[in-house]
């Protein structure tokens, strides 16, 4: 099937022609998506009616190993009984909406936070798949940001001083930002991870700035002056030229790449309406080829 991408961004993100995932499981077409994503960054699938195992199994299909030590799981049980799907929802295991003061709701609105899927554990997140169930009738949109882009529009010098760098990324700490308490227990669990501050994406050969609000430190630096430059670089690549807003519908899919983009979901009256969407994401460690080896 020769899938078309029309571009919703100058830089990244496309919407991707009518298919159903469910029956993609030829791998020319799956090399194709790749292909896609290595593009684009952020692809957006309309009419997607996964059930929670199509999903899993699409995602196997697509980019092999599934991540499942996303963060919450230190904190609570996950209402789905997979920590392979991670509920992105304001709903209670009654099916309830969350109260204001919960702790689940107090976690997840880091997710407000400019940040990369997993980027505070080694693998950290590849892709990231989300998909829409019930979405509310008032704006609740994520926004996605082209690090890739962001990188190229860096001046040479301050690509030349990031260039070796390696960031300690923490979840403990993009939470402590808002004032997110942990136990200390809950601390021993979730030390972080160590990334280089710049990637190259490995088919594409595109750079790219590794950031997320669970950047903590620049290793090797004193920690004010880290933060400070970790800051500096976010402000750059969130300007508005390097960011697509997604206005979710029911049955969207949306792959990105935590290698190349961040995002962030955008407020809205979560005491009012619900919103449930779930994400499968898959680990990053060796990728399957974009492109169909000859037989
Ligand atoms: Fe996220």
């Amino acid at each position: 099937m020769a899938l078309t991408f029309r571009q919703l961004h100058p830089h990244f993100a496309a919407e991707v022609s009518a298919v159903d995932l469910r029956q993609v499981h030829n791998e020319a077409t799956l090399a194709e998506i790749r292909a896609g994503m290595d593009e684009y960054a952020v692809l957006v699938f309309r009419g997607q009616p996964l059930s929670d195992d199509e999903h899993l199994a699409f995602a196997r299909r697509l980019d092999g190993r599934l991540h499942s030590k996303t963060g919450s799981s230190v904190l609570y049980k996950n209402r789905l009984g997979n920590e392979a799907l991670s509920d992105i929802s304001n709903v209670d295991e009654h099916g309830g909406l969350l109260k204001p003061d919960d702790r689940r709701r107090m976690y997840s609105l880091g997710n407000r936070l400019w940040h990369t899927d997993a980027s505070f554990q080694d693998p950290a997140g590849r892709y990231s798949m989300l998909s829409a169930k019930i979405v509310p009738p008032v704006s609740a949109d994520t926004e996605f940001a082209d690090m890739r882009a962001a990188y190229d529009a860096l001046p040479a010098e301050i690509k030349a001083r990031v260039e070796d760098l390696r960031v300690h990324h923490s979840i403990a700490h993009s939470r402590q930002i808002l004032g997110f308490e942990f136990s200390s227990h809950e601390q021993e669990a979730l030390k972080g991870a160590i990334h280089p501050l710049v990637r190259t994406i490995p088919r594409s050969r595109r750079r790219s700035l590794y950031l997320a609000a669970h950047a903590a430190r620049i290793i090797d630096w004193p920690v004010p002056e880290g933060r400070l430059l970790l800051r500096d670089l976010m402000e750059h690549a969130t300007q508005p030229e390097f960011v697509y807003r997604h206005a979710w519908q029911v049955g969207d899919l949306v792959i990105w790449d935590n290698r190349a983009t961040m995002h962030r979901a955008r407020p809205f009256d979560d005491g009012t309406y619900r919103r449930e969407l779930r994400r499968v994401t898959t680990l990053d460690v060796d990728q399957p080829s974009a492109v169909t080896s000859p037989s």
